[in-house]
């Protein structure tokens, strides 16, 4: 037989170990681990090097925009930014223009993003206007629902405790998982509302409105509405001490619980907000260094389930804003998340075992990716090739996301994604692109593999 490829000198990480091993490729699945005696001929060989070759790295928390945000980010370069990072499969979230939530916004997202996605691409959808389209969502494929308690994005009434329950348990019966941004939006704006009657508007401002308890709140406020509930729901960006204990707490009785962190707020705190400014104003914000511990800890202990890099592209124009209410939240991230948790490693904050986990196996099964999220026969061929001890400083001028700024230009980091392989197809090469959009896949949720489980 002759494969497709056979990726030679390989460093990889096979079920917890780092082996020297090749990998043979054939139709974008993975056909073989082994030795090179062991490997079949192959139309091309590439090798590696000794590089580390890692799980094909999935982003469960990414706004990829495009339709009518495409100046702040499109599916091309979204992806670009995704393939640059490591990164061979992301899901977007809905808070789009239209908003993802009914079948038709839904399809019409898909049939855009097909030419032009160069990783995987799964995507939520908010709850639509009528539950009874929560079926028909998932039927059409989405991977899950996201519900912001705070802003009203999509169909359900957030200040709803009801509704709120009983589309609960629609989607448990769909056991596709539902993520949430956990702050309460009646405590926020009544905060900020005072603030603005008297002219606050500054950096310290956003963060006496964007409290912990805003977070807390919202946390305890779900925890209740699932009660009872056979429903995954999936805590996104925890920033909060309180915020985790609440989720360790909710673990303890429930096992549908998973919880997410971003780099932001584990590298970054409250003084860089106050030093650095409204470039890294996000919701949830950066908090004060007692809770960045907790985070640490929580990642440590394995409380945390993932990390996602709540990648939020928009113009430097909308960030940098003289009123700190008109600034636009969030900062692009796709491109710094794995040199900056490979920097942990190398300083033995986090093992490499535990990275991994954060970043493929976790969201892998949390999403019920069954065929992605670790290298082994039968899997598809999603491959993220690093040179872990070469240290570089980021750059963000050289992002292929549109959103050309970040926290951490000019950081010293350590571990730089050199090789993305998507589908078998290498995609990302030694900082360039060098695949056509159209090579990844749509990926759609699988509820019935989950439900097996
Ligand atoms: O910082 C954020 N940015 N938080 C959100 O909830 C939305 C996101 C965005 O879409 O920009
Ligand atoms: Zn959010
Ligand atoms: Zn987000």
């Amino acid at each position: 037989m002759i494969v497709d490829s056979v990726l030679i000198n390989a460093k990889a990480y096979f079920k917890g170990q780092i082996v020297d091993c090749c990998i043979a490729v054939e139709e974008g699945k993975i056909h073989k681990l082994g030795k090179e005696t062991q490997m079949p001929n192959a139309d091309e060989k590439l090798d590696l090097h000794n590089l580390l070759v890692l799980p094909g790295l999935i982003d469960e928390h990414v706004h990829l925009r495009d339709e009518g945000k495409a100046y702040k980010e499109d599916f091309f370069s979204g992806t670009s930014a995704a393939a640059a990072g490591g990164f061979t499969t992301v899901l977007d979230m809905p808070n789009n223009e239209p908003v993802t939530m009914s079948v038709d916004s839904f399809r019409n997202r898909l049939q855009i993003a097909k030419r032009k996605i160069l990783v995987n691409v799964g995507f939520y959808s908010a709850f639509p206007k009528t539950l009874s389209e929560i079926n028909s969502l998932v039927t059409e494929g989405v991977v899950g629902f996201k519900f912001f308690m705070n802003s009203p994005i999509g169909g359900l009434d957030i200040d709803d405790d009801l509704a709120i329950n009983e589309a609960f348990k629609i989607v448990s019966e769909l056991k596709v998982p539902i993520a949430v941004h956990a702050e309460d939006r009646a405590l926020i704006s009544a905060k900020e509302n005072k603030l603005k009657k008297v002219n606050k508007n500054t950096c310290a401002d956003y963060l006496n409105a964007h409290t912990e308890d805003a977070e807390l709140i919202s946390i305890k406020r779900l925890l209740k509405i699932a009660n009872g509930v056979d429903v995954k729901l999936h805590f996104c960006h925890i920033t909060s001490k309180e915020g985790l204990g609440a989720i360790e707490e909710g673990k303890e009785v429930n096992n549908n619980l998973t919880c997410e962190v971003t780099p932001n707020h584990l590298f970054l705190s409250a003084d860089d907000l106050r030093l650095y400014g409204s470039l890294l104003i996000m919701a949830p914000p950066l908090r004060g260094s007692v809770h960045t511990r907790a985070l640490w800890q929580g990642l440590e202990t394995g409380l945390i389930d993932t990390i996602g890099s709540d990648h939020a592209p928009h113009m430097l124009s909308e960030k940098i804003r003289s009123n700190i209410w008109d600034v636009n939240v969030g900062v692009p991230g796709l491109e710094t998340t794995l040199p900056l948790m490979l920097t942990s490693v190398h300083k033995n904050q986090l093992s490499l075992n535990q990275v991994v986990c954060l970043l493929a196996e976790k969201p892998a099964k949390i999403f019920g990716l069954t065929d992605r999220g670790s290298l082994e026969k039968g899997k598809n061929a999603d491959i993220t090739i690093v040179d872990y001890k070469q240290q570089f400083k980021i750059d963000a001028s050289k992002f292929k996301s549109k959103a050309r700024f970040s926290p951490y230009d000019k950081w010293d980091v350590y571990g730089k994604p050199v090789k993305t392989i998507i589908n078998g197809v290498l995609v990302f090469d030694q900082g360039n692109i060098v695949s056509k959009g159209g090579v990844g896949e749509i990926v759609r949720g699988s509820p019935l593999e989950v439900h097996s489980r």
